[in-house]
């Protein structure tokens, strides 16, 4: 186990030392440490190690009569420090040259077996993982990433508190938003037919603090989303949230880098260099996503210079660019078929491929097409070697730059755990990111973002042109976090609502009292979330949120410890005034499956009963 207890943390209590913080200098101390029995092993008739865990580590225990010593067991141990005998230091513990000798035991709780081994080296299935996830907390993955989330949390707090901001709660009972999530509602047991929700972030509220003259806001903010679940995406997540009065683009991220480099650097002991900028356009181009990977190169080259007058008609398209993929051009042709495959599947009209060879010309199925010059060009703007493949798309700009930006990360992309932490900030998003099925402009971030003051003009006459003053911070080809400029003047937030197509009474009826207290006196003002549960688990190297969070719900929406969802009682129904309509009957078009109406296909009948391992 790799986590040492603050040197100046005084063990109280039953205790007076912790399992992993002895070493040699304490030889001769009599001491008594508290924790779980993580393994026994039997030495000779009557003796046993007993290898005791706390949260700090595991120390070897030589015991008279453990017998009846159990695994997982809660143990009581006091006994005196001693260098092991020689030849048997453990190398892997932190406590590997010591152990407690002349022990005695006290047993302070029994246990059954565990369901799982807790053994660090052991693979277990999460679905099992989750149902006991307080057995699942004891393991070192689980202690490290809690721990982990608690310094990046502290390291956060400190940095906005330095920089002036104060941290205020806003309310978990809410009312609806229009940022896009679908929304958990409450029912009124006062109101029966309203609801509360639960705030999908605390957007409004904050801009409302902002009216409120608080100047710079932040919060370590529970946030709520029922949408669907992946690998990045819980129901329950955490935003470092922050907002700021009387500042522009450049000053909110510049609190947020400080915020993020100063969590990095508690947790990883290294100086971040200053964060990269990038506007979404360049992004596109050159990483064929708003999110790029920069631990790794292999960017798009734009080849329209070098296929210039090309007799080839797919290279007269709007846009042909490339990757190179270093070293693969001896990949046989199988694999080569599979990624025209793959880029069909993306969406692109086909995909070109280019074995360079020794001699710097190309093998390539459209290689007769090409002039010798042509050939040249192509491999020079492309600055590839033999022995590289060059794969080509052509077609409409924003669909070619992103099939190439997905082949590139099918490609190229390192695991999560690899470092080194490369941040990214991505500004001038557009501000509409297309149409819904009504025809109106959907909002790229969302409607109170500000427009980029030199594309004012254009909202009227060519709104997909106008870029907002939103900006993102990705983290190794993760969205770690979105904000904006907001509109703080109602002209303007009036014209984004008719291009959105809220009108006035809509725009009143769903949040007239963010409009109204614009009336007031809004001060210009803009901000930031961080999701801290995506940022813990870079840092951690897990490639699943869930791994970062003590409690999280399965893909499926369940806890599996729990047993949440569960049916309300009758009485309780009644109260809130709700009638459950049961699946797939009228009124609920489309539904099919279990009749347990309020719950999710997680949920479960007795407390704590697994559900199915959609984890
Ligand atoms: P946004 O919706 O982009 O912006 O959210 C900000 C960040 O929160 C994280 N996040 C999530 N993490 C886990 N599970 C989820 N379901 C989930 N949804 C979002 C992501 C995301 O980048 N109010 C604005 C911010 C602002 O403008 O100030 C907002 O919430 O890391």
């Amino acid at each position: 186990m790799s986590f040492t207890t603050d040197e100046s943390l005084v063990p109280a209590g039953l205790r007076t030392a912790y399992c992993g913080a002895l070493r040699t200098g304490d030889t001769g101390r009599t001491v008594s440490v508290c924790g779980w029995v993580a393994r026994r092993r039997e030495h000779g008739e009557h003796l046993a190690f007993v290898d005791l865990r706390d949260h700090t580590g595991i120390i070897q225990c030589v015991v008279d009569g453990a017998r009846d010593l159990r695994s997982e067991q809660v143990l009581r141990v006091t006994g005196t420090v001693r260098p092991r005998p020689e030849g048997t230091a453990n190398p892997a513990l932190s406590t590997g040259e010591v152990e407690l000798g002349e022990c005695e035991v006290e047993v302070l709780s029994t246990a059954e077996p565990p369901p799982f081994s807790l053994d660090a080296r052991s693979e277990t299935d999460e679905a099992v993982r989750l149902r006991y996830r307080y057995l699942d907390l004891r393991t070192d993955r689980m202690q490290h990433n809690l721990r982990l989330r608690a310094q990046v949390n502290s390291a956060l707090r400190r940095a906005m508190e330095r920089q002036g901001f104060v941290e205020v709660e806003t309310p978990m009972l809410w009312t609806p938003t229009p940022e896009g999530a679908r929304e958990f509602a409450i029912p009124s047991r006062l109101q029966h037919g309203s609801f509360y929700v639960l705030p999908q972030s605390p957007q409004i509220a904050k801009q409302l603090l902002m009216v409120g003259g608080l100047d710079r806001y932040y919060q370590i903010a529970r946030c709520m989303r029922d949408e669907d679940l992946r690998a990045d995406r819980q129901f329950e997540f955490t935003q470092l949230d922050i907002e700021a009065s009387f500042v522009g683009q450049a000053e909110v991220l510049g609190f947020v880098s400080e915020a993020v480099s100063e969590a990095a650097f508690a947790v990883t002991g290294e100086q971040q260099p200053e964060i990269v900028t990038m506007t979404w356009n360049q992004a596109l181009d050159r990483f064929g996503t708003d999110k790029p990977d920069l631990r790794f190169g292999m960017e798009l080259v734009d080849l329209g210079d070098a296929v210039a007058g090309s007799e080839l008609n797919v290279f007269k398209a709007a846009c042909v660019r490339a990757v190179r993929v270093p070293s693969a051009g001896e990949w046989p042709r199988s694999r080569l078929d599979a990624l025209v495959e793959r880029a069909l599947e993306l969406g692109a009209a086909g995909l070109v491929w280019m074995r360079v060879r020794a001699e710097r010309v190309l093998e390539s199925p459209v290689a007769k097409f090409l002039s010798e010059a042509h050939q040249r060009q192509i491999v020079a703007a492309t600055y590839a070697d033999p022995g590289d493949l060059v794969l080509v798309v052509a077609g409409e700009r924003e669909r070619t730059c992103k099939v190439l930006g997905q082949l590139r990360l099918d490609l190229g992309q390192p695991a999560v755990s690899e470092r080194p932490l490369c941040f990214a900030w991505i500004t001038e998003f557009p501000l509409f990111e297309g149409m819904d099925d009504d025809g109106h402009l959907v909002a790229a971030h969302h409607p109170f973002t500000m427009p980029h003051p030199d594309d004012l003009d254009l909202l009227e006459t060519d709104p997909m042109a106008v870029r907002s003053q939103s900006y993102d911070l990705v983290l190794n080809g993760w969205e770690l976090g979105s904000g904006s400029i907001r509109i703080h003047r109602a002209d303007i937030q009036r014209r984004v609502f008719k291009a959105l197509g809220v009108s006035d009474e809509d725009a009143e009826s769903r949040f007239g009292f963010l409009l109204g207290a614009f009336r007031y006196g809004a001060p210009p003002h803009g901000g930031f979330a961080v999701g801290l549960d995506r940022f813990v688990a870079l840092l951690a190297g897990e490639d699943n949120i869930r791994e970062v969070i003590a409690y999280p719900k399965t893909q499926s929406g369940a806890d599996l410890m729990s047993g949440a969802p569960r049916p309300l009682a009758d009485r309780q129904l009644a109260e809130l005034g709700i009638r459950v309509v049961p699946t797939g009957a009228p009124g609920r078009p489309g539904s099919t499956g279990s009749p347990r109406s309020l719950g999710s296909p997680g949920a479960a009948g007795s407390p704590g009963a697994p559900g199915p391992s959609g984890a």
